[in-house]
């Protein structure tokens, strides 16, 4: 027997008790005739003793221990002399009787603490020594604990779990492949899935009416804090239902979770915005709702007052913050910074501040009494401060929306431990890719559009809604889906519209448009992107701490050095000729 308790159980009631424990040296404490160790394992921390005079031998064999050695020791659970309220396990300690080394251990590059001195980069060689790390041990158990609620939720609801290949051909969700070369058939690949999308809809042909499965996804895109090149979603289809059936269905997994897994309670049905009203309220299609400072458009009162900036754009709007009045110089200045930065690029900001008499840095153009106008329209409040920016409309909004999520996260607005979960619905069909002229599938091409927009197809593409929705939770989109064309004709329109011809539709997507032939349900579905959702549920945003492995900004596995180059002699047995 290796251990009798873990690190983490041993309490006042096991005083008195002989135990064994084995764990990982996280510190250790050389005093005169006494030396204290932090024994570590993934339940919790228990501290030994170790007393010269009581056992020689031990005390000699514990002064050559080293941080992050493997030991075992058997010992006697005793009252702790200055007890350690921050430790569940503080109220005790294990006197040692006899010691075990089982492994030793290079001096670990970083300290391995719930706070490390370690750099990104130095913990990501060593990932598993930061993954010995109490803050990633629990990131891990929830993700497993989210993991274990959806499965329980879904197979009770009689979802079936069922497994679909990675080998595949192209999927379009909008990113690049990641393509694997074909031994067997030279100058052939395949391509990594970007989701099982077409796969779950030909189960649903088959006749697997509830299909989940938490899988892995891999696309080809530029990263970021929410973003991996592999990833997990909770991939879902249902046939026979309508929008409202999958909104309830996972309406009923999302409270599900946060009931089992951060015993949150969600009162109600969660919100409905559409996509036109989340743009225009919140200048951003995934609002986060923990907070007001929503977008009021000034266009017309603002205008032909003689302030060029203003009386040239498309688009006057702003927001209020709230006691805002107070900033100073220097912090709205900050502001404007903000938005001049090239990944927002407006090219200023102008401010009002709800004081009496009220002032703004367009004082030149504007009398109190057109401030005031502003202010009202605003709903702007005495002590209030008003940021205005005009633009094209859509970059002014979007601007304005994520000025308002600084803010929030300046003024504390968005607090990790509350949860506003909204469903985005009705966005449109179709977006326009400026460069090409082309017209694109704002979720995937599988999307059906809304049956009252569907004439609107050949006249006014771009007025076409989809019947798709997000899941939305504080300001993250943590799903999305779409009720799909199940019928070959309306298919083939979409391919048609998106620019395929008849012959690469049919090369690409055949399988699928034959499929639809022999008896196609009414399905649509949703996919939960789960490290995201994995992640707020933890209180953070950046999903890399909520993943064993995962990849460096770069797209790099820093541990195993991935990816790597291959040698000539497997290049050629792919039939790859290097350049
Ligand atoms: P979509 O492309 O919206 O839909 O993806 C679903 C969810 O997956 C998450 N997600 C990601 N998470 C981490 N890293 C990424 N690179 C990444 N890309 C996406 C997001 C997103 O909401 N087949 C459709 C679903 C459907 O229609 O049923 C799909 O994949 O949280
Ligand atoms: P300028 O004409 O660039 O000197 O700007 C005059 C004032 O208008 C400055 O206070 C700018 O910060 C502000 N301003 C400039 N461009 C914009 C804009 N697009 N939206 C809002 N304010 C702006």
């Amino acid at each position: 027997m290796y251990r009798s308790h873990n690190c983490g159980e041993l309490r006042s009631k096991h005083i008195g008790n002989e135990v064994v424990l084995a764990g990982w040296i996280q510190r250790s404490r050389v005093m005169s005739g006494q030396i204290f160790v932090d024994l570590r394992d993934r339940y919790g921390i228990t501290q030994l003793s170790f007393f010269e005079a009581e056992n020689a031998d031990t005390f000699a064999q514990a002064k050559k221990l080293g941080r992050e050695f493997v030991i075992q020791v058997t010992g006697k659970v005793v009252e702790r002399q200055s007890k350690n309220s921050n430790l569940p396990t503080g109220d005790i300690e294990v006197v040692v009787s006899k010691l075990t080394l089982l492994n030793a251990s290079k001096t670990p590059p970083f300290t391995i603490e719930t706070d490390t001195d370690g750099g990104e980069e130095l913990r990501m060689t060593h990932r598993y020594l930061d993954l010995r790390r109490q803050p990633l041990q629990s990131a891990l158990k929830l993700r497993h604990q989210v993991s274990m609620a959806v499965r329980k939720y879904l197979s009770e609801q009689d979802f079936l779990e069922i497994e679909t290949p990675y080998l595949i051909k192209s999927t379009p969700e909008g990113a690049r492949d990641f393509v694997v070369p074909s031994r067997m058939h030279q100058g052939h690949f395949y391509a990594l899935p970007q989701s099982p999308q077409t796969f779950k809809q030909l189960l649903m042909v088959s006749g697997y009416d509830k299909y989940f499965q938490i899988v892995r996804c891999f696309r080809d895109e530029d990263l970021r804090a929410d973003r991996q090149p592999e990833f997990t979603q909770i991939d879902c289809e249902m046939a026979f239902v309508e929008q409202e059936d999958i909104l309830n269905t996972f309406e009923g997994l999302t409270k599900h979770i946060l009931k089992t897994v951060v015993n949150v309670d969600i009162k109600g049905d969660f919100p409905r915005m559409s996509y036109e009203e989340a743009m225009t309220k919140y200048g951003i299609d995934k609002p986060d709702i923990r907070f007001g400072m929503t977008l009021t458009e000034i266009t017309e009162l603002a205008q032909n007052k003689g302030f060029q900036v203003f009386d040239q754009a498309e688009y006057v709007g702003g927001i209020v913050v709230e006691g805002g009045a107070e900033m100073s110089r220097k912090e709205i200045d900050k502001l404007i910074d903000y938005v001049k930065r090239p990944q927002i690029g407006v090219k200023g900001l102008v401010w009002v501040k709800c004081n009496d008499p009220i002032k703004s840095s367009v004082d030149k153009f504007f009398d109190a009494e057109q401030l005031n106008a502003w202010k009202s329209t605003m709903n702007a409040n005495d002590g209030d401060l008003i940021l205005i920016i005009a633009d094209e409309t859509d970059r002014a909004r979007k601007a304005l929306g994520e000025l308002r999520l600084y803010l929030g996260n300046e003024r504390g607005l968005r607090n990790p431990q509350d949860f506003a979960p909204l469903w985005v619905v009705d966005f449109p069909l179709l977006e326009k890719d400026e460069e090409s002229e082309r017209w694109h599938a704002m979720h995937h091409p599988f999307t059906s559009p809304k049956p009252e927009d569907v004439a609107l197809l050949k006249t006014d593409p771009g007025k076409v809604r989809a019947n798709a929705y997000d899941l939305v939770l504080n300001g993250n989109e943590i799903g999305g889906g779409s009720i799909r064309i199940h019928n070959r004709e309306l298919q083939s329109t979409m391919f048609d519209l998106l620019g395929f011809s008849k012959e690469e539709a049919e090369a690409q997507f055949g399988f699928l448009m034959n499929a639809f032939e022999y008896g196609a349900p009414p399905h649509g579905g949703i996919a939960f992107g789960f490290d995201r959702l994995v992640a707020i549920l933890g209180g953070q945003e950046n999903i890399r701490n909520f993943i064993a492995f995962p990849k460096n900004n770069a797209g790099r596995d820093l541990m195993i050095d991935a990816p790597a180059v291959i040698d000539d002699a497997q290049m050629t047995e792919l039939g790859i000729t290097s350049t």
